[in-house]
Order: structure tokens, then sequence, then C-alpha cells
């Protein structure tokens, strides 16, 4: 009954895996481009003849050895096989038809997840963290103790407290093979400890694509220190250690710590202050390569808040994060990403990093807001209005309007009269979102002026750290004080006490307004983002010298920093990874997002369905996935939904890779026996369900395994039927009679409305009293068309 699916996907995939599949992902110009060669699984422990086989395929498209050599940029040869070269197309196509190669493509250059743009063309690309007592993790002491994460981002700053060993920790794992690195400003003996282990940076594929790094104002560490902030900040929230009294200028005054306080981490350096904006840059070919050192030196999970900044529409294969991930969940190593941040409010299926053997992260706000209140005086009336901001300092000030004193009307940079700026507290419109507060922020310091009152639409609301002190309001609050100001002769002055933050306001969790959102465009069936955890004004570690606002003329040094984005989402889910390990060693990526997943809650601290960013919009499965993050239930899920490589197999033969090709990435051992028939990939034994073409009855199968302590456990369905669907569960009991048992249950969805494809939202909870299960029911019901074959992708 679900053939029709696999007509629509087959036709579908055949038709674009025989463009891409060995395929190259390359501009037309004839001056050599860093390429990446992917030949699969590494065949050979012996890694030098797989470096080998590496130099003999570049020796086809070149006339000398030497020439080889001088072109080969990396051999990963330990977590896959592949090479990154410097290649013309010409070249690039040749190797791509050589037996053994399964995608030729050109080394993309990946953003962190975070931080702000300056020059972002006026648009506002809004991404900044935070947090403290953001992760609720248990407090046995042990937790985490055996196990390492790896964090693939700007480097890290060792001397953080954040990273310094927490009393009575054991020994460095038996199992770990990586090493600490020397380099600029960074010393082995003196960075690394019992929890910091490991230290490496990748740079050659970032020079080779973008020129020499320049480190001579200071900018960058030629070493795994970080210059950038952005990954003492992630690697802090994963698996910082314990530390009291955290605040940035006594703001989110508590104690520090990550989700897995005592794990080990190693650190891959592989973004960098490149273009100066802020943005870290990340290479793909360096990317690859900390994902084959990464798997070599025995990390148990990896954690990487970056990604492309468009939506991944290519197939999988080529992209780093794809082979990484997939060669990496081969080797039981779980990875975490960042979905992905927008300005605004995301379209639909701007979601990143969708690779069903890895999970994406969305973001949340935590339970903690930064009233701020402005007291206006013009001697005739007092106004007072409340704003969010981060401000430590009172401020007594003249005000004034931008659109007086900015050039046309807008606080953008250079567009103001100085002298009339200087010293005064700056009215900013951006209602249109044509200017970050960063870059108003930037032009009011340029300009002598003392602060900024910015003002936005309701929907972001997220203040930022920034390098004068700046007050959010919205646009309601905003009108009142434009026309307070209007309203008398005199000038008005504004008082504004430093920001309080508060616990407690209510409600919470609201998905973050720049967390990027599902369906995945490349595979429909399965749910993406997986879950979401808090992204919001995180405070987390961060290196001294690098300001706190990211603009050079800020020159405050701080040892916490407050940054929003799914960069400071995903390590969350990192940590919370890394005790579930560690409180069940033995779990496969699958089984432990499984934990995280089923256990995630939708309900905010109202009990209400959690909101979608500042709107009055519940949030849905395309924003949150499972819900949001909840540390404690997932070390003790009840079941889990499991899946193995022939699993993910299963997953590629439907969308059109043949067995040959598949066999290619698989382990050797690995069942790569394609289905008679193609079915639908909502059956991949996913921990949400999606059914994203909906046309007649359709049965869809789970198999969910007992990891509860209780002897004859049974578990009984919940069902919240989307809109216009019939969901039938059977059997309607799940008997375990002993840990590790497994049952398999059927979902049988009945379209019982005529519908052109929109989606709608259910759930599926199992429960034995003890534990909840829950997975997410999405079903898009499409049975109006004439039900011939077509292509249900048509955003492709
Ligand atoms: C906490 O930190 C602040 C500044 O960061 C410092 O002034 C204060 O003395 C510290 N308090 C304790 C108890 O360590
Ligand atoms: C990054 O590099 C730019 C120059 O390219 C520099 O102005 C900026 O200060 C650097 N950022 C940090 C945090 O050092
Ligand atoms: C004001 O800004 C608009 C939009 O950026 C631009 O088209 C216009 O030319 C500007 N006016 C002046 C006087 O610069
Ligand atoms: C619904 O089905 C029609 C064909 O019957 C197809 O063209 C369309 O893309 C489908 N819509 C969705 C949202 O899948």
């Amino acid at each position: 009954m679900e053939e029709h699916f696999a007509h629509n996907l087959h036709s579908f995939w055949s038709i674009l895996l025989s463009l891409f599949f060995f395929f190259i992902y390359s501009t037309c110009s004839s001056e050599p481009d860093v390429h990446i060669v992917y030949l699969g699984h590494s065949a050979q422990h012996d890694h030098q003849l797989t470096s080998d086989l590496h130099q003999q395929l570049l020796l086809n498209v070149f006339k000398s050895e030497e020439e080889a050599a001088q072109s080969m940029i990396y051999s990963y040869t330990y977590g896959f096989s592949g090479f990154a070269a410097k290649l013309t197309s010409d070249q690039a196509t040749t190797i791509a038809r050589k037996e053994g190669v399964v995608s030729v493509f050109r080394s993309k250059i990946l953003e962190l997840h975070t931080t702000r743009s300056w020059d972002f063309m006026g648009l506002p690309l809004r991404e900044t963290p935070d947090y403290d007592e953001a992760p609720q993790s248990p407090s046995s002491s042990t937790f985490g103790d055996d196990v390492i994460v790896g964090i693939f981002d700007s480097g890290i700053w060792p001397e953080s407290a954040s990273f310094q060993e927490e009393p009575g920790m054991g020994p460095i794992p038996g199992t770990w093979k990586g090493e600490c690195i020397s380099g600029q400003n960074f010393t082995p003996s003196t960075a690394c400890n019992r929890k910091l282990i490991g230290a490496r940076y990748y740079l050659t594929g970032l020079e080779q694509q973008l020129g020499p790094l320049d480190i001579t104002p200071d900018t960058e560490y030629r070493s795994p220190r970080d210059r950038l902030g952005h990954g003492t900040h992630t690697a802090s929230t994963a698996v910082g250690s314990i530390v009291h009294n955290a605040s940035f200028f006594g703001l989110g005054l508590g104690t520090a710590r990550g989700g897995a306080p005592r794990a080990r981490l190693a650190v891959y350096k592989v973004c960098w202050n490149k273009t100066g904006d802020g943005t870290g840059k990340c290479s793909e070919a360096d990317v690859l390569a900390a994902f084959d050192g990464a798997l070599r030196d025995g990390v148990h999970i990896i954690s990487a808040s970056f990604g492309t900044s468009i939506a991944q529409l290519l197939p999988f294969f080529i992209w780093s994060a794809d082979i990484g991930s997939f060669h990496a969940m081969q080797k039981g190593v779980t990875v975490v990403f960042s979905a992905g941040n927008y300005d605004y409010s995301p379209d639909p299926s701007t979601v990143k990093n969708v690779a069903p053997w890895s999970i994406s992260v969305a973001a949340s706000t935590i339970d903690r807001s930064f009233p701020t209140q402005m007291v206006f005086d013009n001697t005739v009336t007092i106004l007072t209005v409340m704003g969010q901001s981060l401000i430590t300092t009172q401020i007594d000030a003249n005000l004034a309007d931008a659109s007086s004193h900015f050039y046309n009307g807008t606080c953008s940079r250079g567009r103001w009269n100085n002298r009339k700026a200087a010293g005064r507290v700056i009215l900013c419109f951006s209602t249109m979102g044509l200017i970050t507060s960063a870059e108003a922020a930037d032009a009011v310091k340029k300009a002598g002026g003392s602060g900024l009152i910015f003002v936005e639409p309701l929907a972001r609301q997220v203040p930022y750290v920034d390098v004068v002190p700046t007050v959010y309001v919205d646009i309601y609050q905003g009108t009142k004080i434009l026309h307070y100001l209007g309203s008398s002769e005199w000038r008005p002055t504004v008082q504004i006490t430093p920001t309080r933050s508060i616990v407690g306001k209510a409600p919470a969790p609201v998905v973050a307004y720049f967390s990027c959102k599902g369906p995945s465009a490349l595979s429909p069936d399965i749910l993406k983002p997986d879950l979401s955890a808090p992204g919001v004004n995180i405070l987390a570690a961060w290196p001294p010298n690098t300001p706190p606002s990211q603009s050079s003329s800020d020159t405050r040094s701080v040892n916490w920093n407050f940054q929003s984005g799914t960069s400071m989402s995903c390590p969350h889910v990192t940590g919370t990874a890394a005790l579930v390990k560690s409180v069940h060693p033995d779990w496969s990526p699958a089984a432990i997002r499984s934990a995280l997943m089923t256990t995630a809650s939708t309900r905010d601290t109202n009990s209400e369905h959690f909101l979608s960013g500042g709107s009055t919009k519940p949030s849905d499965p395309f924003d949150i996935g499972a819900g949001h993050l909840n540390p404690t239930k997932a070390i003790d899920p009840g079941l889990v939904y499991d899946m193995k490589a022939s699993d993910y197999v299963v997953f590629l033969c439907n969308l059109g890779y043949t067995q040959e090709q598949i066999k290619m990435v698989v382990l050797p051992g690995t069942d790569i026996t394609c289905p008679r028939v193609q079915t639908s990939n909502s059956n991949l034994n996913y921990p949400s369900i999606t059914v994203s073409d909906l046309r007649t009855t359709v049965t869809i199968m789970r198999t969910v395994r007992n990891v509860g302590r209780n002897r004859n456990a049974v578990y009984f369905p919940r069902v919240i039927s989307p809109s216009g669907v019939e969901v039938v569960i059977w059997p309607r009991s799940l008997v375990f009679s002993h840990y590790r048992d497994e049952n398999t249950y059927y979902v049988t969805l009945n379209p019982r409305k005529r519908s052109e494809g929109r989606y709608d939202f259910g759930e599926i909870v199992w429960s034995d009293g003890f534990h909840t299960v829950r997975s997410p029911l999405t079903v898009c019901v499409n049975n109006t068309g004439d039900g011939a074959e077509s292509m249900s992708y048509t955003n492709i």
C-alpha cells in the first residue's frame, strides 16, 4: 500500500542520482580549487596503503609524483577514505569517473551558527548565546567521567575556569589516542590536563581556499587557541567544569557548568577568524580532517555548531557533515549539529544538517529575562518604559532620535551627525530589520553616543551584548518614546537603570526567532530538526581578550559572555548525550538520540504548548522536532527506537542509491540488501513519525526496545491524531518481560479529508506508568491530485 511513495521517490532520486552520484560539485573554472574526493569506508587497516591509493588516483591527472604530492592537501585514512586536493574541474571530472570514487565535490566554506554579522548587507543575521542554569543535569558526581566529547569549533581558551580539572577526576581514559598539539600561544603542558585531554587545529584547507591567515595584528592564533570566543563558549556549555560566581558584570550570576561537567574535552579547531566580520569560516576539507582525526583519537560524541548558510538541497555524501557523521555513526560515535540560524522568522525547509544518522538541534529561550527600566524626563511629564537589555551600569544622558541626527533617517554606519549624537542615547527604529543592533551600536559608538534604544519587531526581542549599552524595545514602546520626544520643546533626558535578570517569568521555553525550520527538503519523511534546546542568551566561558560584543572598538575583558544561536543549543544536546552515554556506554548513536527525543517536552512553564518566536502561534514539530531537551529524563527513557547501519542502508536504498553504491560507504559486514520493493522512509525506525505525502491508507512500522529496569513492563499507547487523519495503533499494548526485549507495533494512517498537502500534527505516547515515550506524528495529506505519478519534491 505504500508503493506509490516508492515510485515517486524512485523516479525523483534516480534522476538526481544519475546526475549527482559520481558527482562534481564544481564551477567550470579551470583554476585549481580545493576538491574533496570521497572513497567511502576505509578498506585497509594499513593507512599507508590507503594514502598510497590516494596518490595513485591523483597520478591519473598529474604528470609527475611531485605535482600530485603538491596538490594533495589531506589524505583521510582513519574514519573513512578520501582526500582533499587542489584540482581543476577537468581533473575532478576525470577522477570522479575512476572506479571506487563515491563522490567528488568542491570544498565549501561553512559558517559558525552564531556570532553576529557586522557587514551582512544590512540584514540582521543575528546570533548570540548564554547559559548558566540551563541544563538541569543530575547531580551525580561521576556522570560523564569516561566520555570524551570532541568539539569542532573555533578552538579553546584553555585557561578558562571551565576547563580546569574537577576535583577527583580520574586518569585520562586508556582508550584515548589523541594529542594536545602545540602552536602559537598554546603550550600543551600548561593548556591540557585531565579535563582538556586533546587539542588539534586544521587550517590547510581554509588557507588554500581563502588565502593565508593574517595573524600579524594578533587577530588569530595558529594553534588550538580560540580567538573568536565561539569555541570556548560551546565547549563550556557542553562539558564545562562547575564554576561558581559566574556572571557577565553581575548579570546572570550563578554557577556555570556544562551538561556533562565531568566529561573529557577534545578540541578540534576548524573555524577561523578569516574575514574579520566576526563570523568564523570553516573549510569542509578541514572539517573532514577533523572527523578523520577525532574518529582515530577515540571521541564518543562530536559537537559541531556550524553548517552551510543555505538550505541543503543536494544529495547526501557530497557534504562534509553527512560523510563525517555517517562514518562516525558506524563507529558508534554520536554527532550533534546545530539546525542553523536565520534572520527574522525562517521560512519552512531552512533546517541544516538533516542526515538521519546525526542530530539537528533547534534553539529556544530559557526561563530568564532581562528587564531594564528607562525613565524619560522632559521637565513636564515623566515616561517610564521597560525594555530588554544586558546593561551593567547606570546611564544618565540626553535622548536623541536617530532620524533627526542620522543621515537619511537610519542608524546605519557612517550616516549621522557626530556633533549631535555625542554623549546622547540614540533612539533607532529597525522595524524592517534593515539594520542590526550591532551595526547601530557600532555607529553610535563611533559618533561618541552613550547608548542606544533599539526598536524592533516584537518577534525578536533577544538582547545582545553590544559595544554601547543597548536597550531593546518593541515597536509599540518605541513609538511611545518617539511621540514623547516630539511632545515637548524640551529635550528629554533618560535614565537607564542596570538590567536585572529575572528567572521564572513564564512562559518559557519559546522557540527562538532565528531557529531554522523543517521539513527537511532532502528527506521530508524524516523529521528535522530533531529537538530543541536553550539557545538564547546563554552565559558561558569567554576568552578574556576577545571583546564580548565582538567589535574591535569594545575594550571590555570578560570571562563569561552571553551568546544566542543554534550554536548554543547544539552543545546542550551534546552535553546531555554525553551523560546518557556515560550511564549507557553500550548504546548506539540512534538509541542515544531516541532517549533525547522521546523524553523531550512540548510544554512550557505554564503547561501550555510552547510558542513560536514571540508570536502567539504554538510551536510545531518543524520548529522544535520532538520537543525541548529534558536531560534528567533522557537518562531513563524506558524504551528506545534503535537503528543499525543496515537501517540506514534501507534509507539509502529508498532514496534510489544502488547496492553497489551503498557498499562503498558502509563498513564490510553490514547487510546491504535493498528491499525488493522500495518502501517509504517513514518506516525508518526513527523516534518521530513523519509521512510527507499521505494519499491513501498507509501502515508504518516501529520497533522499540525495553531499556527500563522494570521486568514485565507493560506499555499502553495514547494517540493524538493529526486533524483529518484516522490513526490506529496495533497492538494495543506492548509487554516486555526482560530488559532489552523488543516489540514491534504498527500505526495505520487513514486520511479522512481531502487536502492538497498541508501538514497536521499529532503524537503517539507509550507509557508504562513510569516512563513516557513520546513521538511526534507529522502527516501531510495530499489526495486531491489525480494520484498519477508525480514528483513530491517540487521544491527542489
Ligand atoms: C564573584 O565575582 C565578582 C566579580 O566577578 C567578585 O567581585 C566577587 O568577589 C566574587 N565573589 C565570590 C564569593 O567569589
Ligand atoms: C578578527 O580579525 C579582524 C581582522 O581581520 C580583526 O579586526 C578582529 O579584531 C579579529 N577578531 C578578534 C576577536 O580578534
Ligand atoms: C536613503 O536611503 C534609500 C534606501 O537605502 C536610498 O534609496 C536613498 O537614495 C537614500 N537617500 C539619500 C538622500 O541618501
Ligand atoms: C501533492 O500531490 C501532487 C500530485 O498529486 C503533487 O504535485 C504535489 O507536489 C504534492 N504536494 C505535496 C505538498 O506533497
